[in-house]
């Protein structure tokens, strides 16, 4: 199958690149300075060249146009996996903005720019990695406003994709409280144990799910 994964050079989407590839996956990765990392380079040198790297900082004007660009020599995209992210430990207005750039407008606008690549696909699956940090209901202490609700604003997007285009399987995803550069060393599970449940999450499901909030055990989680 044919996949694309923001965020692959480090952390989780690292793990669910590995992955991907172990599975037989074609594999675009989107990473802004892959050569900076190891982990990366290695995975790739052994990829058996499954694993295309393109380096686009999703923050730059001509982001969405230069990954369909090197796209286009794809007949489909099978799976996208927005997975990149950033968490503001601030609320200021930068932090705000900055929050949202990446974490909720450049999934959606990336995801628009390449639907007819996943309209092209039998069986499209779109697989944005959220946060339960972004549920109201689970919002049980407050704090880190800009991150939280720049998750918050995901899921209704997800929401909205899943409704209007009912060809396409696309649901939001907890990844667990994972040991990344984002989730810290006292993080509950190894980004390896996150992709492995978030990859048979993505096998399981079809556009009965479309909509949906789960979590990388494939529990549904609450808005
Ligand atoms: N870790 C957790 O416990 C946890 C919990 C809930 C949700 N999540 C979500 O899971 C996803 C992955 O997080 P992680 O824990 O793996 O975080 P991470 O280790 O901090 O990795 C974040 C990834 O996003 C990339 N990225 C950030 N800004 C980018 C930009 N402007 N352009 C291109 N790539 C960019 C980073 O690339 P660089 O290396 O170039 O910076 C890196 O590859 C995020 O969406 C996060 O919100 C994580």
């Amino acid at each position: 199958m044919n996949v694309l994964i923001t965020g692959v050079s480090r952390g989780i989407g690292l793990a669910l690149t590995q992955q991907a590839l172990e599975k037989g996956h074609n594999v675009l990765g989107i990473a802004r300075k892959a050569a900076a990392s190891e982990q990366l380079m290695h995975i790739q040198k052994n990829s058996r060249n499954l694993l295309q790297l393109v380096p686009v900082d999703l923050a730059d004007e001509g982001a969405c146009a230069e990954i369909s660009s090197v796209i286009s020599e794809w007949a489909c995209l099978d799976i996208l996996i927005n997975n990149a992210g950033i968490y503001a430990s601030g609320n200021t207005k930068k932090d705000f903005l900055e929050s949202f750039e990446i974490n909720t407008i450049m999934p959606y606008l990336l995801t628009k720019s390449l639907l007819p690549k996943l309209q092209a696909s039998k069986k499209p699956k779109l697989i944005h990695i959220s946060s339960i940090m972004g549920s109201i209901t689970e919002n049980s202490s407050g704090g880190s406003e800009a991150y939280r609700s720049s998750k918050t604003a995901l899921n209704m997007l997800n929401k909205c994709l899943s409704l209007e285009y009912k060809w396409l399987t696309s649901i939001v995803m907890h990844p667990g409280w994972v040991q990344t550069r984002m989730g810290g060393e006292g993080a509950l599970i190894s980004p390896e144990a996150s992709a492995k449940g978030i990859w048979e999450v993505i096998a399981k499901i079809g556009t009965k799910e479309s909509g949906a909030f789960f979590d990388y055990q494939g529990k549904s989680l609450s808005w």
